[in-house]
């Protein structure tokens, strides 16, 4: 029996409904799918059983078959069934290993009906009694996943204010990006503003809209990504300007691959970076036009964070893997709902996807390091973004320095992505071959910063023979379309350009679903097809806000996971053996100097010796502490811009793991530097004091060279600055003139030398446990500085 031959119909829109259905969306002769005692009536009397189907739409199996089981991000998913009544679907994903699950109803009775029936099956899923509108048994963030078959469409029925309240309730439970799954009779017009309806004023979502027919998948996606009137000038010299981007208009719609070609030096990398918000308008650039998202305007980091970015160059830390390269991508940001398993499992399915199974434990490398080749270091740097299936991809040039088989498989992977998944990708491409280049669906052609085509591939041809300067048979025709651009003349190609027929770029949203009615009462073949089907899947927008960042676990993964800070210091071999050795040399050849500097006893002591042991290893320690600092920030930025740009991590993070990382390293620096100098030098001092005074000087100095490597603009600049922030500390410090001596002016700035409170900690140790020698230090003219400190 069919459920329209049982007089079920499902629950429609309002605007289907007629005008006096506004409110309350009842209309006669239909059940009133929005009422309570309706769905009572359902589940608890056999003529109510009839009046509407067992399993709403779409079975597990199905849902299954759509592929769409890629909306749950892992099996430790928190999933919420919304209005979930008698239906088996929850059941089936729980035995399929998806184990946190919740349903909720109105109806106790269907509530009880599922609590038996699980009882003893299905331990694990939980049901409450909540009505859809107020869920406030639920925290904020609860669930990263909350499905939903056609409560929406039933909730539409009570009105407005209904699907206002509930979809208001569904994002306030949602983690940070979490993904409402609405499966709906409803058009995505007719859904979309019943979602969006609110008035809370941080919600956001992006949708996708998928379609399921008689069994069949058409994958409609309602994510237009769009750019007006992109223009882009910079100031050269006072009166100059330079216009690199004159007005250039385009759209990506989901699931396709645009190609952006054209002469070197014709602005492709600086498109790019005006569309993924990566250019510093302050100043002398000047970037004007609107970006839109589905309509909306979108800008800044909220731009940055929806764009995985491939540049140009490959930047990648040498000491890591190919595999820990994508796993420390994977790691850091893959949501949190990911397990560990599910991270591995596309980890390893990237390799396969990319081709680097066979370097996946091959170092990186760079000039010292005997790394992967170019084109393995390439398609690592897509696989690192790629990882995130992020909804926008742009990627620079990623086929260059690739043979013409893997430049295809990189295209073929993006093509892949796209169509699966609904992605927009955007891609600037060099001499493609015809095989890659038709991989393409759309092409956008610069010139001089000036758009010159924008349209379909498979288009392009024809356009080209319309005004005469078709592509000859034997030749490639994106070399043909480069050749033609640049031995043209401009008059020319301008004439060229006013008779190709160019598309017009998509303005926003338009959700390329079939609307027709007719469809909806087609004939049924089974429980679920012959309906429009549809699912709609709207992922939580982070308020712009937030950031995102989990300081800690951002900082632990940071250090220590694979591939992370720690391991990288391992790895460099030459680095961590010049950390060790260099000091034990120094400081033995300073002992060999000061040799029982320290012995109090010997006629030739003296106190100016004594103290001048100390203030060399002190002056050493300084020095050593901060020189390889110096040069990390610089060498280490643009893989830091790259990996914050993307998200990947905040600034403190970033920070806060190299000093963790750092610490411990200092510290075995100070053991090693003071077991050789104190004992040769016959010092008194004691020894554990030593070394801690050592490792937060060291430390403090590290510091100030990593704000110097920070502030500088190269490593070259930071090398050249240095010796300014050091060698006063030297003259702050009391060693060669005493503090008093300094012009009053001039005297504030010996508090901010480390250097200072160190020496005077190491003169207090030394001298303070020599009875007599108290004395005798006021020689040495620090008495001052090191009396102070003992009254702080
Ligand atoms: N900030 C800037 N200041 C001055 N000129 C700039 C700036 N940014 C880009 N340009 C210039 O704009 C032009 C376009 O540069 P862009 O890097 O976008 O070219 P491209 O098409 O990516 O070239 P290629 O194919 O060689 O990578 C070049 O002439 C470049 O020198
Ligand atoms: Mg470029």
């Amino acid at each position: 029996m069919s459920y329209v031959d049982a007089g079920w119909l499902p629950p429609q829109s309002e605007s289907e409904q007629g005008s006096d259905a506004e409110d309350q969306g009842h209309v006669d002769g239909l059940p009133n799918y929005g009422d309570v005692h309706f769905w009572t009536e359902v589940y608890t009397q056999q003529r109510g059983r009839e009046m509407a189907p067992k399993e709403w739409l779409l079975s597990y199996s199905h849902f299954v078959a759509q592929g769409w089981l890629r909306f749950f991000p892992s099996k430790a998913a928190r999933i919420l069934d919304l209005g979930c009544g008698d239906s088996e679907f929850m059941s089936e994903a729980y035995d399929d290993g998806y184990e946190d699950i919740t349903g909720v109803d109105i109806v106790p009775a269907v509530l009880d009906t599922m609590k038996q029936l699980n009882a003893s099956r299905r331990p694990g899923i939980k049901y409450e009694l909540a009505d859809a509108r107020e869920l406030s048994l639920f925290p904020d963030g609860s669930f990263d996943v909350v499905f939903d078959k056609s409560t929406l469409d039933a909730l539409k029925c009570a009105g407005q204010d209904a699907t206002s309240q509930m979809s208001s309730e569904i994002h306030r439970i949602l983690s940070s990006d979490g993904v409402y799954l609405c499966v709906s009779l409803n058009t995505p017009e007719e859904a979309q503003p019943a979602i969006e309806h609110t008035a809370h004023e941080d919600r956001g979502w992006d949708v996708q809209v998928l379609v399921c027919e008689n069994g069949e998948t058409a994958v409609k996606i309602a994510s237009t990504f769009s750019w007006q009137d992109v223009s882009m000038t910079v100031q050269k010299g006072k009166k100059q300007e330079k216009q690199i981007l004159s007005n250039i208009s385009g759209s990506l719609s989901s699931g396709k691959v645009c190609a952006l070609m054209g002469p070197s030096g014709a602005g492709k990398t600086s498109l790019l970076n005006v569309l993924a918000a990566r250019i510093r308008t302050r100043g002398t650039t000047e970037v004007t036009g609107n970006i839109t998202l589905d309509g909306q305007p979108i800008t800044g980091s909220s731009l940055r964070k929806r764009i995985a970015y491939v540049m140009q160059q490959d930047i990648l830390v040498p000491t890591q893997t190919v595999r820990e390269s994508l796993w420390f991508s994977a790691n850091l940001r893959l949501p949190k709902s990911y397990s560990m398993k599910d991270k591995k499992e596309l980890v390893e399915k990237m390799l396969v996807d990319l081709g680097l199974v066979k370097c996946a434990d091959t170092y990186i490398g760079d000039e010292m390091i005997r790394g992967v080749s170019g084109g393995e270091k390439k398609r690592t740097c897509v696989g690192i973004e790629l990882i995130m299936k992020p909804k926008l991809i742009f990627l620079d040039e990623p086929t260059s320095g690739l043979d013409s088989y893997a430049a295809h498989n990189v295209i073929l992977k993006l093509e892949e992505l796209a169509s699966k998944e609904g992605c927009n990708v955007l891609c600037t491409i060099h001499q493609p071959s015809s095989e890659v280049f038709h991989l393409f669906n759309k092409v956008m052609l610069l010139r001089s910063g000036k758009l010159f085509f924008f349209g379909g591939v498979s288009g392009l041809s024809g356009q080209l023979h319309a005004v005469n300067k078709g592509c000859p048979n034997e030749f490639n025709l994106a070399d043909h379309v480069m050749f033609l651009l640049q031995t043209e003349a401009e008059a020319e190609l301008d004439s060229m350009q006013a008779k190709m027929i160019m598309e017009t770029p998509a303005a926003g949203a338009s959700p390329d679903v079939p609307h027709d009615k007719s469809v909806m009462t087609k004939t049924m073949e089974g429980a679920t097809a012959g309906f429009l089907t549809q699912l709609m899947a709207l992922t939580k927008r982070a308020p712009a806000h937030i950031e995102g960042y989990n300081l800690l676990s951002d900082c632990g993964l940071r250090s220590f996971s694979g591939g992370g800070e720690a391991q990288n210091l391992w790895r460099d071999k030459p680095g961590l053996i010049a950390s060790i050795i260099i000091p034990v040399i120094l400081n033995v050849f300073f002992a060999a100097i000061f040799y029982q500097v320290g012995d109090i006893t010997l006629d030739t002591y003296d106190p100016r010796s004594h103290f001048g042991g100390m203030t060399q290893v002190a002056i050493g320690g300084m020095f050593g502490a901060a020189q390889p600092l110096l040069l990390k920030f610089p060498l280490d930025r643009g893989i830091f811009l790259r990996e914050y740009a993307t998200s990947t991590y905040g600034s403190a993070a970033y920070f806060l793991s190299k000093t963790m990382v750092e610490l411990p390293q200092s510290f075995l620096n100070a053991v090693i530097t003071w077991t050789a100098a104190y004992f040769l030098m016959g010092l008194r001092g004691q020894f554990m004091i030593y070394v801690l005074v050592f490792w937060v000087t060291g430390v403090a100095a590290a510091s100030t060279a990593v704000l110097v490597g920070c502030l500088a603009a190269n490593a070259e600049v930071a090398q050249q600055a240095a010796p300014a922030v050091f060698v006063p500390q030297l003259l702050f410090a009391g060693f060669f003139i005493t503090t008093e001596q300094i012009p009053a002016w001039l005297r504030w700035a010996s508090y901010l030398c480390a250097l200072k409170y160190g020496m005077n900690l190491n003169i207090l140790n030394e001298f303070g446990c020599i009875l007599g020698l108290a004395e005798q230090y006021v020689l040495l003219e620090n008495k001052n500085n090191a009396r102070s400190y003992i009254t702080l």
